[in-house]
């Protein structure tokens, strides 16, 4: 299923906005390695090779847009001093070895036990015996939330809570995609609409820490060996002061940075599986080995995150341009995983690519993705759950078909399905 191909490429990125850019991807890639982007005003990299330098030399070459976020802002107090995207040097390198520590393979295993495949099967159970879902709300959305809830030792099966954090969550990706100055994207409509998203984050942010407080309070006493607890336990190595503040911002941002990113690109997998029963057949004959390369693939090629927005701080040569200190750089995530210099046939979903999880969807270099294994584990049991659950798996004929939307943040959706056999 796609969307109305693009006759020309648009001017700018912006244009792809809610459609599938891929089109646009390779048309400007026949023409620039980097290209001027009118509308971020910034140059954009599309190449593999040239969005790898740039993430490579983060931190010396150019920094995120989001550390020029002035310390007294109302965007800075809501995130906290945790949100590893305004911290640099050191520190940051300190914080960023800290939770990839968190996401190591023993602790993703025992997750994936206790949490991640359960809560698979409790959504399953919720519709398979109806014949018919809508996936996304059955069971994209319901599942990063609470597994980071239970990861962080959360009561994660608190529907109650589990709403309200959506809805917080919610306001909160509503003003980051207003937030041109940040990443690039639709500016708000007016300076009024700006400002009420502005406030409504600020609420949003107080309400999620009153929320969370008494847990943590409770975690300062009494450590149970939850992700509060080990924040606790090595707070005071990581920053100065580390106090109820600093605990409230790394939750904060940990919930954010892996929950909408992982349902989109569980969206994306199942949207492959429901459309490509061949594809599907494969994964399934396959085992764990061609599931594992199967999510690899999905993440390359539709991922999640299509670029990352970067300031250049020193003179960069990169193809036939020169950037210059000062000018923004737009790293196209998403188009460099279809660069036909690094992947051969990049289109194809191929199970057997040599190195399969070498795609930039999780970024590259200091900032590179602390969380890829939580997310890929998650994607992985959504899709095992799937296969093994709903062997018949294809989209409903009958109900709205889905569309590729976002701008930073993409995916298919709606998924609406059926799942009965389909008849002799
Ligand atoms: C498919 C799902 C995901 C995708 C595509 C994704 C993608 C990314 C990207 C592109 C960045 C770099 C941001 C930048 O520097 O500009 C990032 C950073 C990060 N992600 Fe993820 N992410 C995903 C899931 C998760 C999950 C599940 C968690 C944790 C529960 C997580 C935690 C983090 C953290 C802590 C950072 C900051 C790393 C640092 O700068 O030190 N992510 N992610």
């Amino acid at each position: 299923v796609t969307n109305e191909p693009h006759a020309a490429a648009p001017e700018s990125f912006t244009a792809t906005t809610d459609r599938e850019p891929w089109g646009y991807y390779e048309q400007l890639r026949e023409r620039h390695e980097v290209a001027w982007d009118p509308v971020l005003e910034a140059w954009a990299v599309v190449s593999y090779a040239g969005c790898k330098h740039l993430l490579r030399n983060d931190k010396r070459l150019v920094h995120h847009p989001a550390q020029d976020t002035p310390r007294d802002s109302p965007i800075y107090s809501s995130e906290g001093p945790m949100n590893t995207i305004f911290l640099d040097g050191e520190e940051h390198a300190r914080v960023h070895t800290w939770w990839v520590r968190q996401f190591k393979a023993a602790n993703i295993e025992g997750w994936r036990t206790h949490f991640i495949r359960p809560l698979v099967e409790q959504l399953i159970d919720g519709f398979a015996a109806g014949g018919q879902a809508e996936l996304s709300r059955d069971l994209v959305e319901p599942l990063p939330i609470r597994v980071i809830a239970a990861i962080v030792g959360l009561p994660w099966e608190d529907d109650a809570l589990i709403d309200r954090l959506k809805i917080l969550f919610k306001i909160k990706l509503e003003s980051f995609d207003g937030a041109r100055a940040t990443h690039g994207g639709p500016t708000a409509e007016t300076d009024d609409v700006r400002q009420a998203q502005i406030d409504a984050l600020l609420t949003a942010s107080r309400e999620f820490d009153r929320l969370v407080t008494p847990t943590i309070e409770l975690r300062r006493r009494n450590r149970t060996g939850d992700m509060i607890s080990k924040l606790w336990d090595d707070g005071a190595m990581l920053m100065q002061p580390f106090e109820l503040r600093e605990v409230c911002s790394a939750v904060y941002n940990v919930f954010f940075a892996g929950t909408d990113t992982t349902a989109h690109a569980t969206r994306n997998a199942l949207h492959t599986i429901a459309t490509r029963r061949p594809i599907a057949e494969q994964v399934r004959a396959g085992g764990d080995r061609a599931l594992v390369a199967f999510v690899e693939e999905v993440l390359r090629l539709t991922g999640t995150v299509h670029f990352r927005p970067r300031v250049a701080d020193a003179e960069i040569a990169l193809g036939e341009v020169t950037i210059r200190p000062g000018d923004r750089v737009v790293a196209m995530l998403m188009a460099a995983n279809r660069d036909p210099e690094r992947y051969h046939d990049p289109e194809v979903i191929n199970l057997a690519r040599e190195v399969p999880t070498d795609h930039l969807a999780f970024n590259f270099g200091p900032r590179f993705c602390a969380g890829a294994p939580l997310a890929r584990a998650v994607i992985q049991e959504a899709v095992r759950g799937a296969l093994e659950r709903l062997p018949e798996l294809r989209l409903d004929p009958e109900a709205e078909r889905p569309r590729f939307s976002g701008f930073v943040l993409r995916s298919y959706q709606p998924l609406h399905v059926r799942c009965e056999p389909s008849g002799p």
